[in-house]
């Protein structure tokens, strides 16, 4: 329903021209100090794919006129994905208006970043970029006043640390979560601990990554019977002379609700909550079509229950914004106890652990994971060559519809793995239209020809006839390109190495070598059963039995304890014991001078390929699994586990968001007494980058690809699960079962890869933090017809160019490194350790900037916030009040030096330092090897 048309806004807007404009908390509402306030939030969460597109959800239509029309009234808005494409439509005396309403603090944006990113199944980068692009949408559209002051993941199912480091790190003032554990919830409540500070980091120096952190009361949605939305079924406030008012049950109703939370004692401090305000959201999904239903119902409510205070009511109602909730929490000046762990796994109920969407949908997770990469090199490639430059060698780079792609596959349901199967096609779509718009940028020994793979063939069918792959040793330069030639040379039998078959338990095939080995490694399998069975580091001097396997966990269904069902979003197996795939496996064999490699075949959709590299310090495991057969109408989880002899007493390590590790612990969490109902869903842990076990020796640590779920269910063990598929819906939303069609319809087809490192315990975080890196930033291959001259080996045939002057520390990665605007560069300089990580690795490094580059000259150099939409110096975050005394609370915020200096810019451990230069390019050379 439209209220007021458009030009009836321009006159509204000319009328309120004049007054001065305040946001930010300036422009919070007047609360009652001797009562208890309630902080109406109106608001929607607006789920970013494509079921509902701006065609078919206009907020803004219905809201602005609302908010125009009465000053008190507020409304928050959250994902800039969809606000920017309504903002593209609008004609300008609505923007007009609009702007008078951000700058007035009335329409406030929180979080604001492309989307509401998923926190499990996301990489650190990608989380910054999404961030990046939706804040900078609102700056150069609202300026300051624009700037969201609060972060809000109201929906995302667990919260990781790094998310909460990350929210610091961007200058954000406090983070109101939806979901947390049911168990982890009702202690906070008793213990008054639902609003904390949340140390985000192990690494940087407090308050650098404390962040207040507010658990919401009803997750994201209003009171019950309170609903007042078109689409909801609530009774509307009646306040007229009929039959039907119903203004003294509603209110009261509503004292009872507020009061609920009140201590009799204490008088205005809330029971759960530690001050005298509570909050209440009122909103939920896609709500606000029709605004008028929502602001009437709660004019009527805050006129009805605030008339009470004349006769002794102490409850105060009024509109408001989590930022303006969070100022009255700020001006308390109480002190906050601390977090330092994450908020995963989360359960709403004892066998609801919403772990399967660490798993789910791995394919996209892969692509999503990949296109993370080009995204980074299209960036460069863009900034490189600047806008006047989009042809020549480095073709057309356009980096703008990936980086949407990408904002759009960090939400919450979409790199999670929990949206609809024609949903998730569309994102898929999204980034593959974004890979288009790259595509064109170019890139670019001992070598060796070896055949393809059975099992590879198997998987590929008819797209691709090629008998034979090219295995050679590649590198690129940082920050650049190496050209290989490739070319077929007359003559020369590639199979000139010989494929050993090895069948498992066969009389006769003892003698044969059963291992694989390389300068730094030897692994051994067992002849009985196909299975690695120890790996060797043979530099430490280490060797570790390990055997590995698939299994299936069996997918619950439900049962007469509980209904639930795993599903996209819930993992629940029908019992902790997995089932074996296949006892042993049957194995090919290729030794050649480049590549060692063992082909292990467990069944028809499950095999994988046990590779060393010459020159590699890990064993890559490349597994494909699927399609996982139902058949016997059985939903599958498939894991890959590895057992060793490792004394872990329980404890294993997984990384968060690819960056700081956390320690883990079966059947426990840090801050409450664990009832564990699901010994094995229980214990599953986002792995986004990498997952380990030690013990006081020995490290056996394995990278993925992407993330997955993980665990160590029982001492020495190690399991990722790789692929699932379900054949029923969990009842989260999706209202669909996991059942991936893969190209051919009879289920999806999963590769992927894990990198295996054996090290001593107090070596390995060199190795696995160096590796993870390279698996994620993998330099990209390129492949263009050639056309030049046969292939020589005299000839100088390696073409290279890198964009750096000199090598960056080797604990120091170019994070971004991407165009702004025409002369004007993004660049992030992260520090890759944690303190005491590493003796060397954790040392500060020093860059200088000035001369980094070799394609342009830095003309100045502004140190920004993290997402870039502040000034580092004008960075002024609210200052809390810890428990841990002064070293949260009162401690100043690190300001940058007043001067910086280009040449010499300092990365502490975990450090990630933004800058925003403006450049000249040079002349384009090339640097020939
Ligand atoms: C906050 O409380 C501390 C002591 O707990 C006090 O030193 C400080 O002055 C207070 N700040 C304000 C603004 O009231
Ligand atoms: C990049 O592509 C987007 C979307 O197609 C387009 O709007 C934009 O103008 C392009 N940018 C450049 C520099 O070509
Ligand atoms: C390697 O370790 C084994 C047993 O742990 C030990 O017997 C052997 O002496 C070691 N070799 C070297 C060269 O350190
Ligand atoms: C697998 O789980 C289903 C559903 O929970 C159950 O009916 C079935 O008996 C289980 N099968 C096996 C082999 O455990
Ligand atoms: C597992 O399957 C068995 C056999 O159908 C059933 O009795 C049991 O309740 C199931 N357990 C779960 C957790 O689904
Ligand atoms: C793997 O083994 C299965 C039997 O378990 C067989 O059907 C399949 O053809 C084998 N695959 C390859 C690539 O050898
Ligand atoms: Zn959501």
């Amino acid at each position: 329903m439209r209220l007021l048309g458009p030009a009836l806004l321009g006159v509204l807007f000319g009328a309120a021209l004049g007054a001065a404009a305040t946001c930010g908390y300036q422009s919070c509402p007047v609360t009652k100090p001797d009562m208890l306030n309630v902080h109406l939030i109106p608001h929607t969460h607006d789920d970013v794919g494509w079921l509902k597109t701006v065609d078919q959800y206009f907020f803004g239509d219905s809201v602005i006129p609302q908010l125009l029309a009465d000053p008190s009234k507020r409304f928050i808005y959250v994902e800039v994905t969809f606000f920017a494409r309504w903002w593209g439509l609008q004609t300008e005396s609505m923007r007009q208006a609009v702007r008078q309403l951000v700058d007035e603090g009335r329409l406030e944006f929180v979080n604001g970043g492309w989307c509401m990113n998923d926190e499990a199944a996301v990489h650190y980068s990608a989380v910054i970029d999404q961030m990046t692009l939706g804040l900078h949408f609102l700056q150069e559209t609202f300026g300051e006043c624009g700037r969201p002051r609060v972060a809000w993941h109201i929906d995302p199912f667990g919260h990781s640390r790094e998310q909460a480091s990350l929210f610091a790190q961007m200058g954000y003032d406090g983070f109101f979560l939806g979901r947390i554990d049911y168990q982890d919830k009702l202690q906070r409540e008793t213990l008054r601990e639902m609003e904390q500070l949340w140390r985000g980091s192990g690494s940087l120096s407090p308050p650098v990554a404390d962040l207040f952190t507010g658990v919401l009361p009803n997750g994201y949605n209003p009171p019950m019977a309170l609903c007042w939305d078109q689409i909801c079924s609530d009774n509307p406030i009646v306040d007229d002379d009929s039959e039907e008012n119903n203004v003294e049950s509603i209110v009261a109703y509503f004292l009872g609700t507020a009061t609920a939370q009140v201590r009799a004692s204490v008088m205005g401090h809330a029971k759960n909550y530690r001050t005298n305000h509570i909050v209440m959201t009122m909103g939920s999904d896609f709500q606000y079509e029709n605004a008028l239903l929502w602001y009437k119902n709660l004019d009527k409510l805050i006129k009805h229950v605030n008339a009470k205070q004349v006769s002794g009511s102490h409850v105060n109602v009024l509109y408001s914004t989590p930022s303006c909730y969070l100022w009255e929490l700020n001006k308390a000046n109480i002190s906050w106890t601390v977090k330092y762990d994450d908020f995963f796994p989360y359960a709403d109920g004892p066998h609801q652990f919403w772990t399967g969407y660490f798993t789910s949908r791995p394919a996209l997770k892969r692509y999503e994971r990949l296109s993370n990469n080009f995204l980074q090199v299209c960036n460069q490639l863009e900034a490189l060559t600047g806008t006047q430059a989009n042809t020549g060698p480095y073709g057309n780079a356009n980096s703008s519809v990936l980086r949407q792609a990408m904002g759009v596959a960090q939400h919450h349901d979409a790199v999670s793995g929990t949206a609809k199967q024609h949903v998730t096609n569309d994102y898929a779509k999204q980034l593959s239209a974004g890979w288009d718009a790259c595509q064109d940028c170019h890139e670019s020994l001992l070598s060796q020809v070896i055949p393809v793979s059975s099992f590879t063939r198997a998987v590929r069918h008819h797209r691709g006839d090629a008998i034979n792959e090219l295995v050679f040793q590649a590198s690129a330069p940082p920050l650049g390109y190496r050209t290989y030639s490739i070319s077929r040379l007359a003559g020369r039998d590639p199979a000139r190495f010989k494929v050993l078959k090895m069948l498992r338990d066969q009389p006769g095939t003892e003698h044969l070598s059963w291992s694989i080995e390389n300068q730094h490694l030897r692994v051994l399998f067992d002849p009985r059963t196909g299975l690695l069975k120890q790996i060797e580091n043979l530099d430490k001097n280490i060797s570790l039995p390990v055997s590995q396997n698939f299994f299936w966990y069996n997918a619950s269904t439900g049962n007469a304890v509980n209904e639930q069902a795993s599903g996209a979003y819930i993992f629940r197996p029908n019992t902790s014991e997995p089932f074996l795939i296949a006892k042993g496996a049957n194995l090919n064999h290729v030794k050649t001078e480049v590549v060692q490699e063992v082909y292990q075949n467990f069944s028809d959709w499950c095999s994988q390929v046990v590779r060393l590299y010459a020159g590699q310090p890990y064993v890559e495991l490349e597994w494909t699994v699927g399609p996982i057969p139902i058949r016997d109408g059985l939903g599958k989880e498939i894991i890959s586990r590895f057992e060793t002899n490792l004394q872990t007493d329980g404890i294993f390590y997984t990384d968060s968001n690819g960056r700081e590790i956390l320690e883990r612990r079966r059947n426990y969490r840090t801050t409450w007494n664990l009832s564990q109902t699901e010994p094995v869903a229980g214990n599953y842990y986002p792995v986004n980058s990498r997952i380990y076990i030690k013990d006081q020796k020995v490290q056996l640590t394995v990278l993925t690809d992407r993330s997955q779920g993980g665990s160590s269910i029982f001492d020495g063990s190690l399991e990722l699960m790789v692929h699932r598929r379900l054949l029923h819906d969990d009842a989260r939303g999706v209202g669909e079962p996991l059942l991936e069609p893969g190209d051919y319809h009879n289920g999806l087809v999963v590769r992927g890869r894990h990198l295996i490192l054996l090290d001593t315990a107090e070596s390995s975080a060199e190795q696995h933090r160096l590796w993870a890196q390279q698996e994620y930033m993998a330099p990209q291959l390129v492949l263009a017809p050639g056309g030049g001259p046969p292939y020589h080996p005299d000839q100088d045939n390696l073409k290279e160019y890198t964009a750096l002057n000199h090598a960056l520390p080797s604990n120091v990665h170019l994070l971004t490194l991407a165009q702004r605007e025409p002369n004007s560069i993004l660049i992030r300089l992260e520090h890759q350790f944690e303190r005491g990580e590493s003796v060397n690795g954790s040392m500060p490094a020093v860059i200088n900037l000035q001369n980094l580059f070799s394609s342009f000259n830095v003309i100045s150099l502004q140190e920004m916030s993290l997402a870039a939409n502040q000034k580092r110096e004008e960075m002024k975050r609210l200052i809390w009040q810890s428990s841990e005394g002064a070293s949260s609370g009162a401690a100043e915020e690190q300001p940058s030096p007043a001067s910086l200096d280009p040449t010499q810019i300092t990365l502490q451990p975990m450090e990630i330092r933004t800058f925003l230069a403006q450049i000249q390019h040079q002349a384009r050379s090339r640097r020939g090897v």
